[in-house]
């Protein structure tokens, strides 16, 4: 019988869901929800000792919607992490962890480039019982002002710095969250391992302006008139959360056998969260779809992921994990293969509409464009 649960780094999880850090980890009354409905552990919305220097603004949140359905598709963010006070942390986390002791839950933390002040938080949570940690060094907005969050984590070398001082002290699992929001993904989550992280996640948010009110002229989402750039997030940043966490499980592959990814980045359904472990992730965060759907979402992702099991016979996460990953070459080698098959099957090309650039017309453009998604 084919089972979801699975250990990492070890942890050992009823399943592969994990709570993404945000709203719905936010309190211990909502983390409780979470273990309640079944989800495979809980990232709590990232904490900091001074939570007097958080202060929100309203409206925080604007969504994109599909043309046609009115389906949300994109969601752009400008929260800050938790603005509630540490002390009452401790309260809600430890009254948790007493609740829910075989549950895994996770602490997201943030701090100033000062390691007294990463060396005490990290100490004071695992203190309490929690079984890991997220460093998150990918908050795009608010933050980096204060040189925090994805302002750390562009920076290879502060990362780095930043996470040994947390690895030196940790007892428990240590998880650095990537920023998106680079060129290449591979060096910071380089910095990450060496660092002695034991995993990375991928991705926060991407840097975002989610468009302009035509009536007044003034960008979305409005405080008093005036914006700032935020965090993308939702079903629209599925496929480039995929990409780099491709580009990661290749690195892990590569370089740092046994670390591990945690894949995030517009998950809503169990055949999302599939796709990400195919290309090597060995957990799943999700936190905009439980503000879409609600908790009970991890019932149908256990369901779907199950299906997809059983269809293919495998009977852990382990059997397809990173599965999907040896299917990506260079370009140069699709042209190389392409070639190779059209000669076998004496072709020259499948595609009646297109056999070069010079064939577009401007007549038949969007159906020529429709034939080149088809092959
Ligand atoms: C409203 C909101 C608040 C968030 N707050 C945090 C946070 O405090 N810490 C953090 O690491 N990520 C935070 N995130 C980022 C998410 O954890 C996640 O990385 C990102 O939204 C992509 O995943 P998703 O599409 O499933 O939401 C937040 C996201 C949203 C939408």
């Amino acid at each position: 019988m084919a089972t979801l649960a699975t250990t990492v780094n070890g942890l050992n999880l009823p399943n592969p869901f994990v709570i993404g850090s945000g709203p719905p980890g936010t309190n211990g009354n909502v983390i409780g929800k979470a273990f309640d409905e079944g989800w495979g552990a809980v990232i709590c919305k990232t904490i900091s000792l001074d939570a007097d220097k958080v202060t929100n603004v309203q409206p925080r949140y604007g969504r994109l919607r599909a043309r046609n359905s009115q389906e949300i598709i994109g969601w752009e963010n400008i929260e800050l992490i938790s603005d509630r006070s540490f002390d009452i942390w401790v309260d809600e986390l430890k009254a948790v962890k007493d609740k829910y002791p075989d549950r895994i839950l996770i602490a997201s933390i943030m701090e100033e480039y000062n390691k007294d002040a990463w060396v005490e938080i990290t100490e004071r949570c695992q203190d309490l019982g929690i079984d890991a940690f997220e460093l998150n060094f990918s908050c795009p907005h608010g933050l980096p002002e204060r040189k925090m969050g994805s302002a750390m984590g562009e920076n290879p070398d502060i990362l780095e710095e930043v996470a040994g001082w947390v690895n030196a002290v940790a007892k428990v699992p240590v998880w650095a969250k990537m920023t998106p929001n680079v060129t290449h993904i591979e060096d910071p989550t380089r910095a990450a391992f060496r660092a002695g992280c034991e995993g990375v996640s991928a991705i926060n948010t991407i840097r975002s302006v989610l468009g302009v009110d035509l009536d007044t002229l003034r960008p979305e989402p409005q405080v008093e008139g005036y914006t700032t750039p935020g965090g993308y997030s939702c079903r629209a940043v599925m496929p480039i959360a995929l990409r780099m966490c491709m580009e990661i499980s290749r690195v892990i592959r590569d370089e740092f056998a046994g670390r591990t990814l945690s894949g995030i980045g517009g998950v809503e359904t169990g055949e999302d969260a599939t796709q990400f472990i195919l290309l090597g992730a060995d957990t799943v965060q999700v936190c905009t779809g439980v503000m879409k759907f609600g908790y009970r979402l991890v019932q149908d992702m256990a369901d779907a992921m199950l299906a997809f099991m059983e269809q293919h016979k495998f009977d852990t996460i382990d059997d397809f994990k990173g599965h999907s990953v040896q299917y990506f070459t260079t370009h140069y080698d699709l042209v190389a293969r392409q070639a190779e098959a059209r000669a076998a099957k004496k072709v020259k090309s499948a595609n009646a509409m297109i056999q070069d650039d010079a064939q577009w017309s401007g007549d038949d453009f969007v159906d020529q464009s429709d034939a080149l998604a088809r092959g």
